[in-house]
């Protein structure tokens, strides 16, 4: 019998868009062996960005699988080349998680630069001796330049909101360009060198991982802050530790990492850096929304049409 093999519980409507077909569901795949003993006979998986899919993964699933549908805009995880070698499709989520990526960045911009996570931690620990004139002061929005790099869909949307901050945006792009959206597009390192705030929205590929090395820290202003909402790995995470250390950047505020869950032991010491763990689109209603599109793109496949949002 045909079912879909989910790698995390899905809300209910899923089970009820997918039938007639079986929904199976494991819970995490971090036990790689459990993983390619569930796929043995899927026509579908749901993946997670935690899931590495692979041949080894597509060889466990037989010849029955028809659709890999990965429950993210990033699929990283997916050996994209391997999969279409076998004639399967591939599909993300795109524009589902849009706005609350954007609504999250300008959280960790505000977090950063007021210090909340540092407040926070103070507060929690007793260390809060009262009202003071220059405590914890931090860095005001209004008037400032946020650098975005990558003008995509969440790119973007990060830069739409921008106004109601007062804050000018620039673009960096691998080609200065045309404006995007009336704001200007230069080059990555114009951007670094030039704003205030850099924040990430590229996807993870061989030309952008460690696009934020050593160099590129090199270049930003020392008041300045990095927001990466992206994957780790664009940032070289030993490269800011040393930075933000060093105080050779004001602060960051990370929310992936290179080696998730793993967090570089020197950025856990730092109070100038904030440390989420990879929540950019984790609101009820993108995960919902998210995994609904991954189904209709699951049920579209199974049942002879095209995929809504194919790789
Ligand atoms: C999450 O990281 C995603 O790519 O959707």
């Amino acid at each position: 019998m045909a079912f879909v093999l989910a790698t995390a519980a899905l809300p209910p409507s899923i089970a009820a868009l997918l039938a007639p077909i079986e929904l199976r569901t494991i819970a995490g795949t971090t036990d790689r062996q459990a993983f390619l003993a569930a796929v043995r006979g899927a026509s579908a998986l749901m993946t997670m960005v935690t899931d590495r899919v692979d041949d080894e993964v597509l060889d466990a699933a037989g010849p029955g699988l028809r659709i890999v549908a990965n429950v993210a805009v990033g699929y990283d995880n997916l050996d994209v080349a391997a999969i279409r070698r076998r004639g399967i499709v591939a599909t993300n989520t795109p524009d589902v998680l849009t706005g609350a990526v954007a609504e999250f960045t300008w959280g960790m911009i505000l977090a950063v630069t007021r210090r909340l996570g540092e407040a926070e931690r103070l507060v929690r620990a007793g260390g809060w001796k009262g009202w003071g004139f220059d405590f914890l002061t931090g860095t005001e929005l209004a008037g400032k330049q946020l650098g975005i790099i990558g003008a995509g869909r969440i790119g973007r949307d990060v830069a739409r909101r921008a106004s109601a901050f007062d804050v000018r945006v620039v673009f960096g792009g691998r080609r200065p360009g045309p404006d995007v959206d009336g704001h200007p597009v230069r080059s990555i390192d114009e951007v670094l060198q030039t704003s205030d705030i850099v924040s990430l929205h590229v996807p993870l590929r061989d030309d952008t991982r460690h696009l934020i090395d050593a160099r590129a820290i090199g270049l930003m202003k020392p008041t300045a802050f990095l927001i990466n909402t992206a994957r780790g790995a664009v940032v070289d995470e030993a490269a800011l530790a040393d930075a933000l250390e060093a105080r050779r950047i004001a602060g960051a505020a990370l929310d992936v990492f290179e080696r998730e869950p793993v967090v570089h032991p020197t950025l856990l010491t730092l109070e100038n850096v904030v440390l989420l763990p990879h929540l950019g689109s984790a609101t009820v209603e993108t995960r919902t929304a998210m995994a609904e599109l991954a189904a209709k793109n699951v049920k579209a496949v199974l049942d002879g049409r095209a995929p809504l949002t194919p790789l």
